[in-house]
């Protein structure tokens, strides 16, 4: 049982995260770099799309107040993901504090969780990327085949001479009076839009961190820059309407109408759904290997990407459900409706490409997040070694990027990811507790650690960080709880089936 324990000391892990030459990872990432990688995850599907939804059917215009819960909950997660990672700046972020602390086992756990958080998180925002790519097609007249556009899962209505996917064309249809059963049916069978979109940035991390890293730079001012768009007309036509917000925001927590629909309960329930939009400021943590200072940045790059998403989600929130009345943002680019009801025609194709962009650099750095855990896990033994290698040119975890987009990348082109989002709200959120409970456990075991940024108040912030983030959990489906559940029995089959006889750890107890 002792080996299932086995913690990894603090001055191995340091010692191995000093390694330099041609088998280790670029030093390459300042300050702007690392908030802009923070910002490249966060700003996405998240603020993009699912904001209407959790808006139209949970919280009403107090969706506003869901924003500020779960940015809460991040910002308590924030500081201790960003005490660790300038204490242990290593590439294994979460998995490798959890080893240094809780144990292997525990180490494992994590490793593993953290698939749910950033491969499936890739494969989901790939298969978003892929609808507003097909969207955007056909605003430009070019239609794919239905066999292409979609998996098995997608089903797609021949309307207007081409294939359209039934969830984005049925409540058009209803609104001119089509009833879709009337229409010929199809299911998609590959997404090849959304394999591409993976199989292009996985090429992009492999060429180089500094690559990745200025590409990132790009999309993250674009897709900032819609939103401040987004703002600037929302924000100026309210100014001048402002009885139109009185109404939308009347009233502005609407009456429950059943656990979660709206009430209080509705706030948190949407909570834990917008909670995705935030996930991303913690993958800034697995790029601590290729910063140039990660004592001092890597809380930069965490807290600052997370304060400023949280603002401009607060004031987007705010400004959305002040120009559309809640009930009409069930769909899936409410921006663009909000832009529309502005009378300003391009909002729809504005949204669309800042959405593109948002979701291009959150695949980017959720990929790179993917790669650098499998790379930290190979490395001490619990992966195969091929994970570990480094290009000796490109400095990158080359085998372990490749790896990792291609299963990514088959997950995106065949499996119905839809449903997997949650699994990925759920999976990072058990990170977050498991961080919050490391940074608690280091500071009573080894109070003597250098520590160059301190968690303040400890333990007040790591207990509700963990409170708040198992509020979150509580509040997604029991379904996803069992597939979490079946998600980890698989991995401890993994673990006991080879990562414990390959642990280096236990081989030099
Ligand atoms: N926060 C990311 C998004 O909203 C995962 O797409």
């Amino acid at each position: 049982m002792g080996g299932l324990l086995a913690t990894k000391p603090i001055t191995t892990i340091l010692s191995e995260s000093h390694e330099t030459g041609e088998h280790s990872l670029r030093r390459a990432l300042g300050p702007t770099n690392l908030i802009s990688l923070g910002i490249g995850a966060i700003i996405g599907t998240g603020i993009f799309v699912i904001t209407g939804t959790a808006t139209a059917l949970h919280a009403g215009p107090a969706v506003i107040l869901s924003f500020i819960f779960a940015a809460i909950g991040c910002v308590f997660a924030g500081l201790c993901y960003a005490e660790f990672s300038s204490m242990i700046p290593v590439a294994g972020s979460a998995y490798t504090y959890g080893y240094a602390t809780l144990g292997e086992i525990f180490a494992w756990i994590i490793g593993w969780d953290l698939v749910l958080e950033y491969a499936f998180g890739a494969a989901t925002v790939a298969s978003g990327w892929s609808g507003y790519f097909i969207s955007l097609l056909g605003d430009f007249g070019i239609k794919l085949p239905a066999s292409i556009a979609g998996t098995h899962w997608d089903e797609f209505l021949y309307y207007n001479n081409h294939w359209e996917n039934a969830a984005r064309i049925v409540p058009k249809l209803k609104t001119l009076g089509i009833d879709p059963a009337t229409l010929p049916h199809a299911h998609g069978v590959f997404n090849l839009l959304g394999f591409l979109a993976i199989s292009g940035c996985t090429l992009i991390l492999v060429i180089g961190i500094k690559e990745s890293a200025n590409f990132n730079n790009v999309i993250v001012a674009i897709k900032v820059a819609v939103l401040l768009v987004f703002l600037g007309i929302g924000g100026t036509y309210l100014l001048a309407h402002r009885e139109l917000m009185a109404a939308n925001w009347h009233p502005f927590i609407p009456p429950n109408e059943g656990f979660g629909q709206y009430g209080i309960s509705g706030v948190l329930r949407a909570s834990g759904i917008i909670f995705f939009a935030y996930i991303g400021f913690d993958a800034v943590s697995t790029a601590a290997q290729e910063a140039r200072n990660p004592a001092r940045d890597m809380p930069i790059g965490i807290l600052g990407s997370l304060v400023i998403c949280t603002v401009l989600y607060i004031l987007v929130a705010g400004v959305l459900t002040g120009l559309v009345n809640y009930r009409a943002l069930n769909v899936p680019d409410p921006l663009a409706i909000g832009i529309d009801s502005t009378g300003v025609r391009w909002g729809g194709l504005l949204v669309k490409v800042g959405a593109l962009m948002g979701l291009t650099s959150t695949i980017v750095v959720m990929l790179l997040g993917q790669s650098r855990v499998f790379f930290s896990m190979s490395r001490d033994g619990l992966l195969p070694a091929l994970f570990s290698a480094v290009h000796p040119r490109f400095r990158t975890p080359w085998i372990s990027t490749l790896t990792v987009g291609l299963f990514v990348a088959v997950l995106a082109a065949a499996l119905p990811i839809d449903v997997l989002t949650e699994m990925v709200s759920i999976g990072t959120l058990l990170a977050f507790v498991i961080v919050c409970a490391g940074v608690w456990i280091l500071r009573r075991r080894s109070p003597a650690l250098e520590r160059p940024f301190k968690t303040p108040l400890v333990p007040l912030v790591p207990i509700l960080g963990i409170l708040i983030s198992l509020t979150m959990m509580l509040s997604l489906t029991e379904v996803t709880w069992i597939r979490l559940f079946v998600w980890l029995v698989i991995g401890m089959a993994i673990y006991f089936g080879y990562s414990r006889a390959h642990s280096k750890v236990q081989r030099a107890a």
